[in-house]
């Protein structure tokens, strides 16, 4: 069972939103080009950057969101307050289904998702509204 987390003050949403956005130029996608940065805020206050990676085979390419994700699991990090997602369009885009559903695994209801368009406005939901009546980890037998 997740602690409750602490909200996320204005100084580490800038430093959020800043890594997400900088994290766009780490994009690999010759194919889209549509660049995706991530960043995830952890529960011991360090912050796990990811980009959309993609490939020639399309399908097999990944989300920001879920390289980020990756990333921060295989670093220990188990707890998590806030992710950013920026991308180049307004508004700002929201994750994928698939992302989505992998976020779930990782997070509560009121883990906060900020959206960063092109010119750094965002806007906020949580993951219980973008994913409600969710399938997670407690709904399997132990
Ligand atoms: N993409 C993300 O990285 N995150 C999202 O939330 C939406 C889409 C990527 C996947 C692909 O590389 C490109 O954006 C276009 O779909």
């Amino acid at each position: 069972m997740s602690a409750v987390q602490a909200p996320v003050t204005a100084q580490e949403l800038q430093t959020l939103s800043t890594k997400a956005i900088d994290a766009k130029a780490t994009a690999y996608c010759p194919y889209s080009k549509f660049r995706v940065g991530a960043c995830i805020l952890t529960a011991s206050g360090e912050f796990v950057h990811g980009a959309n990676v993609e490939n020639a085979a399309y399908p097999v390419g990944t989300c920001a969101e879920r390289v980020a994700f990756g990333t921060a699991i295989v670093a220990g990090h188990k707890e998590f307050r806030a992710i950013a997602v920026a991308t180049d369009i307004t508004p700002g885009a929201s994750p994928c289904g698939m992302c989505r559903q992998f976020m779930r695994e990782f997070t509560t209801a009121s883990f906060p998702v900020y959206m960063y368009d092109g010119e750094g406005k965002y806007t906020v939901k949580t993951m219980g509204e973008l994913l409600p009546d969710s399938f997670g980890p407690d709904d399997l037998p132990k």
